[in-house]
Parts: C-alpha cells; structure tokens; sequence
C-alpha cells in the first residue's frame, strides 16, 4: 500500500472521559478473519498503520471480532498512545466469531477473564473504554453486578472508562442508570431509531460512538450489504423512498452516509469498518469535509421523515 497521506481529521470531546477523539474512528470488525473479509495478518497490518496515519486517533474492538484483538496488539501496539482504545465485554472467551456466537454473560469472571484477554491479545495494559457487549437488560446488568465489575476493574488501572453498546429497547433503561461514560450506537441516515437517545445521551455528559454509519458500504454497493439490526431490505428501501440519490450532489453514496452521519450535532465520532485500503482513504477525504452543508442536511432530513419501525437485536 503507498504510504497514506494525512488528513485532518477534526475531533470531538467523547463526553466525560475528556478525551478528544477523530469524527472518524476505525470499526476493526472487519479484521475478524473467518465470518469475514478474507484479509493476510501483513495487509491488515499495513491497513491498521494506515488508519494512524491518515489521522485517526480511534478503535472500536472486541472480543467476538476473532483475531481483530490480536491484530491490533501485534501491529500498533508500539504506538499505543496514538489511539484511544475500545473493547467489549461479556462476550464468549476464546477465537470466537458473531454471528454464531452470542452466548453473553455478563458476571464478574466472564467480564474480568474477558478484560484480562483483551490486554493480552492488545499487548496493552490498559484500555481505555470496555463496552458492554449486546445491550443486556438493566435487570440482568444488576442481577450480574456487571457495572460494580467494571468499576472494580477501573479501579485496578486496567480500564478507564465504561461504556454500553445499547439499543432499543433497553437504552433507555441503560442512560438512566447514569453510569456509561460512553455509549455505542447503531446510526445512520437509513437507521435513525436511536437519533433522540443520542442527544440524551449527550445532554447526560456521555460520549456517543456511532456504528453503522455508513449503512455497512450499501448505497455503494448496490445494497448486497445492509445495516446490522434492520429487517432485509428496509434500509434500502428507505433510501429509496426518501430519494436521497438526488441528494448526492457529486458524492458517492457512502460519503452522503458518513457525512449525514455526522452531521448529528451530538455524535462523537463514527466507527467505520473496513477492509479495504481504498475505502479507508475515502473514509477519511469524506470525514475530512465533515458535516454536510446544512441545506443539504436539512433536506435530506425532510425527505426522511421521523424514524418509524425497529426490529430489536437480541
Ligand atoms: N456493538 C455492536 O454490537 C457492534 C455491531 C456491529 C459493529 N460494531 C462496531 O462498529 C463498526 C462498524 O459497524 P458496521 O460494520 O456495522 O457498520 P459500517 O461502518 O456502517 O459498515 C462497515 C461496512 O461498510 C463497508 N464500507 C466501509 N467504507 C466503505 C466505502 N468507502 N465504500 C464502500 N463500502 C464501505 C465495509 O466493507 P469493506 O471492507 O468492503 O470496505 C464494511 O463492510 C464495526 O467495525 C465494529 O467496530 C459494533
């Protein structure tokens, strides 16, 4: 790959954990090997570097992205504090891969045995957000003692802060508990169940990672790929319906995704996932434009309508 020219990212506090972060983030589930892309250790190593040095400061990890942990640790780990680093927790231990695997748990020597994993597999001693995996009800995060884990985990150094990967319908019941420094939230143009529980969770102080941003690449690929957590077929469908295509204005579909995506005045930053080299570099020429014009953002929005109709993952 030729050396990856820089870009300038701009960046946004993550809520209370203070951190400035890139409104580009890179999602390294496409790392996970099996399940996945097909990708050699020595090109995923080059794309992780390329990620850095095109001016990313962010990674979203986990446990069930299979040897993405691993490949992380063994190809940035010497230049650990160049990244904000996030993981999951409760998840099988072990080289598993989603979707087949979702057997969570969420007590303490599932979540502890799964941090200590992590700093392994990430060649770290810290991380500096865990995620809890899957959004659990609040009846099963407190019948685990899941939040008091993690506290306890912060408290040893080897976690900064707490996150939640949540949706409908539990989300709600995540943001009152007023615990999660962060949360992890599906979101996109063709994916906006959650828009309102981000401000929530912005105007509570918590930092709001986006996953899904881009739609998983569909405008651009003629939908053979569609967002994780929507019924097939709705988010094309949706995107059809709205006639955003018009809306393009010289863009490819998956800049108007991201762009649009952060557009959301109460987005930290995107988590996009990739595999390819090029789609990194497009990723990051989009974000480095940032926010669409607001007349177009005002637009698409009209067109849109309000969000209707989620089919909860669980
Ligand atoms: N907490 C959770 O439950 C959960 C669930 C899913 C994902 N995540 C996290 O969120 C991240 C992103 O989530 P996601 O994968 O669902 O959504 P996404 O970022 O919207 O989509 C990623 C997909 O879009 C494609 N893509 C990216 N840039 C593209 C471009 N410029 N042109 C065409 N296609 C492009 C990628 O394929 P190519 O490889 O072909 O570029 C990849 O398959 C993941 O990596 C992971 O870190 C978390």
């Amino acid at each position: 790959m030729a050396q990856q020219p820089g870009f300038a990212i701009a960046t946004r506090r993550l809520g209370r954990t203070g951190a400035d972060v890139t409104i580009l983030g890179y999602g390294a589930m496409e790392l996970r090997g099996r399940g996945g892309p097909a990708i050699a250790a020595a090109e995923a190593g080059r794309l992780l570097n390329a990620v850095l040095d095109g001016g990313i400061n962010l990674i979203d990890t986990s446990i069930d992205y299979g040897q993405s942990e691993e490949l992380i640790g063994r190809y940035l780990a010497r230049r650990r504090d160049e990244y904000f680093l996030a993981s999951k927790c409760g998840c099988p231990l072990g080289r598993r891969v989603l979707p087949r695997h979702r057997r969570h748990d969420y007590r303490a020597a599932r979540v502890t045995a799964g941090v200590e994993q992590s700093l392994r597999r990430l060649r770290t001693d810290r991380l500096d957000l865990v995620q809890v995996h899957f959004s659990p009800s609040r009846a099963r995060l407190d019948a685990d003692r899941t939040v008091e884990t993690l506290a306890t985990l912060r408290d040893q150094g080897k976690i900064r802060f707490i996150g939640m990967s949540g949706t409908l319908p539990h989300l709600p019941e995540h943001l009152a508990m007023g615990v999660f420094d962060v949360f992890q939230i599906p979101y996109s143009a063709v994916q906006r169940e959650h828009e309102d529980l981000i401000t929530t969770a912005a105007k509570a102080g918590a930092g709001t990672l986006i996953r899904g941003g881009v739609a998983r690449g569909g405008p651009a690929k003629n939908w053979k790929s569609e967002p994780i957590d929507l019924t097939p077929g709705e988010g094309p469908r949706r995107w059809e319906a709205a006639g955003l295509r018009e809306l393009l204005d010289g863009m490819n579909g998956t800049e108007f995704m991201l762009r649009f995506t952060l557009s959301h005045p109460d987005v930290s930053a995107a988590i996009v996932g990739t595999s390819e080299p090029g789609h990194l570099r497009a990723n990051l020429a989009a974000a480095e434009k940032g926010p669409l014009p607001a007349d177009l953002y005002a637009e698409a929005c009209r067109r849109l309508g309000r969000p209707t109709g989620y089919r909860c993952r669980e």
